[in-house]
């Protein structure tokens, strides 16, 4: 199926904030998002970015039936890691349902790994739900391995009331 891939700009975030529902939705944890569709305006295309995104677009003849043509999206930052240098974190990668197996998810990752090599990047991090063994494997297929079963990391995250206090004087 045809489809290009370009970097998303501020009038994608009506479709990238309706496929970050889709895809926490697709985990069973939609009730954890908070992020707007002004969210993401202001954090993605202001001066100082807190993420970078890119979409997967279908031609008019291949849209949904709801209209949508922005069919899959990657959402990454730039971290760093004090062992390996210049790293990046891929946040979400998402493929509407009746597109995916087309290549366009490995498309939109292999672009996100261009654009961390291209920016220095030697390495790229990314979570998966333990059940979603589909995805798990999709990475695996794509060379990816799993460091919490090699090394043992666990994702460790301080918020809301807990992170207030940490950070009270
Ligand atoms: C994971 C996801 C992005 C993959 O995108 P996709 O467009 O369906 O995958 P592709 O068609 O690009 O697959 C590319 C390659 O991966 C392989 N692959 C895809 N799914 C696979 C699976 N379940 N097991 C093994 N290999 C798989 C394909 O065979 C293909 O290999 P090839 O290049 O050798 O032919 C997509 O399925 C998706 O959005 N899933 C739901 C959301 C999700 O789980 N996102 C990840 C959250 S961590």
């Amino acid at each position: 199926m045809e489809f290009s891939i370009r970097t998303a700009n501020v009038d994608d975030c009506k479709d990238i904030a309706r496929m970050v529902m889709e895809l926490a939705e697709y985990e069973k944890v939609s009730e954890h998002v908070k992020v707007t569709q002004r969210d993401l305006e202001q954090d993605g295309f202001s001066k100082n970015p807190f993420f970078h995104a890119i979409v997967a677009e279908v031609p008019d003849q291949h849209k949904t039936k709801d209209g949508h043509m922005k069919i899959g999206y990657a959402l990454y930052f730039f971290s760093y890691s004090s062992w390996k240098g210049r790293a990046l974190f891929m946040e979400d990668l998402y493929v509407m349902p009746e597109f995916r197996g087309k290549g366009i998810g490995k498309a939109l990752m292999s672009k996100v790994a261009q654009l961390g090599l291209a920016a220095g990047c030697s390495l790229m991090d990314f979570t998966v739900l333990d059940w979603n063994k589909s995805s798990v494997d999709f990475y695996l297929s794509q060379g990816c391995h799993d460091v919490t079963n090699t090394m043992g990391y666990h994702l460790m995250r301080c918020e809301g009331e807990a992170l207030q206090k940490l950070a009270q004087p």
